[in-house]
């Protein structure tokens, strides 16, 4: 007999590529419902282990796959994996949009893709025949960046976060964290964003150019993170923590509004979550910084902590405001980007005013 054949969302083939390398560890496929429900409630598996983000399988309208049959699981026409189905079971969305998002906002993107799913969802470990990043050299598994550390005689790690093109906010904190540790994993997210951020290619060149400049090569390693963004704000800081974890790293930075969307969540709240859970539960220890700007006055990056001088003498641009000037031809100011990135930035956006 035939296997049921299912088609991946783009964000869902993103979570199967991570289950199957290592990154989503424990986790050996899509959630069964003691899990989904325990995550959903509690921010852990049905174990107890500490797990923010329900990792699901929505079945498409009308597919109803039998319990313990194994299908095939497609993205776009490509065969990634089969899986066991051990369960199909209903999810209550309502409960997990205001425990995960905490909005049913369908403006909010991560809640919008939720919404957009079905009802049911198939649980069950999966089995990967085909590895979508192949054409990818900086994406790295977990087993090779442990591998990149050990050879480097790192033994602490500071992995950094980003969706976004990187700033000089985000130089700063990054080299603040490295001051304290042994190396730094810069890890930039390249799966599936929302359409207006900014592309993977082109936010990665922007790394490139700035290692290159400002960054001493042997303390630095980039690599790319093939996830699927949620903007799901503080339960995705945790997630984006443990991930980590797997990947090596003993340290997380986590600034301001992480991983956040609009006006969703408070500039802190993503710190607050990772207060709530016991010392070395976790596994990583978070680095917490206050949001960071250029202050003319001081004449260098800082933040409240650090800087006496009024709101007027900081340079800080939202990323909408980046993208304005973009569009109009300027570049952002050296106070806020570094020229190197400014100008891959713009010659971006010319490119894609030009096509
Ligand atoms: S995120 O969705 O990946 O969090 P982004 O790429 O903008 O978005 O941020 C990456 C990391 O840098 C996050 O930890 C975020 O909190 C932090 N961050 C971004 N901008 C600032 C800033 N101006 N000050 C302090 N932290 C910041």
């Amino acid at each position: 007999m035939s296997r049921l054949r299912i088609g991946l969302s783009p964000a869902e083939a993103n979570d199967l590529g991570l289950i199957a390398n290592g990154a989503f560890a424990p986790l050996d496929g899509f959630l069964r419902q003691a899990d989904y429900e325990r995550v959903v409630d509690e921010m852990r598996l049905a174990d107890g282990r500490v797990w923010s983000i329900p990792i699901t399988l929505a079945l498409p309208e009308g597919i109803v796959p039998d319990t313990g049959s194994t299908v095939e699981l497609y993205d776009g026409e490509r065969l990634r994996a089969s899986m066991r189905v051990d369960e199909v079971f209903a999810r209550d969305k309502r409960r997990e949009l205001q425990n995960v998002y905490r909005t049913e906002d369908p403006a909010h993107p991560g809640v919008a893709r939720i919404l957009a799913q079905g009802d049911l969802l198939a649980g069950g470990p999966v089995t990967v025949v085909a590895d979508d990043r192949e054409d990818d050299p900086l994406s790295l598994t977990p087993a090779q960046t442990r591998a990149a550390f050990a050879k480097r005689g790192w033994k602490t790690i500071v992995a950094f976060q980003t969706r976004n093109p990187v700033h000089r906010a985000h130089e700063y904190i990054q080299k603040a964290a490295l001051e304290g540790v042994d190396g730094l994993l810069l890890h930039p997210l390249v799966g599936e964003t929302k359409s207006d951020d900014i592309s993977a290619d082109v936010r990665v060149a922007c790394y490139k150019a700035l290692l290159e400049n400002y960054y001493p090569a042997d303390r630095v390693l980039l690599a790319t993170l093939p996830a699927a963004m949620r903007y799901a704000g503080p339960r995705e800081a945790i997630h984006h923590a443990l991930v980590r974890k797997n990947y090596g790293c003993t340290h997380f930075i986590v600034g301001r509004d992480h991983a956040g969307v609009g006006n969703y969540y408070g500039t802190y709240d993503a710190q607050r979550l990772f207060d709530t859970f016991a010392p070395g539960e976790l596994g990583i220890v978070p680095l917490k910084f206050e949001n960071s700007f250029f202050c003319k006055r001081c004449d260098g990056m800082a933040s409240q902590k650090t800087c006496p001088h009024d709101v007027a003498h900081h340079v800080s641009l939202s990323g909408t405001a980046v993208r304005d000037l973009l569009r109009s031809g300027l570049r952002p100011p050296p106070e806020f980007s570094r020229p190197e990135v400014a100008q891959i930035l713009l010659e971006s956006i010319r490119d894609a005013i030009a096509e």
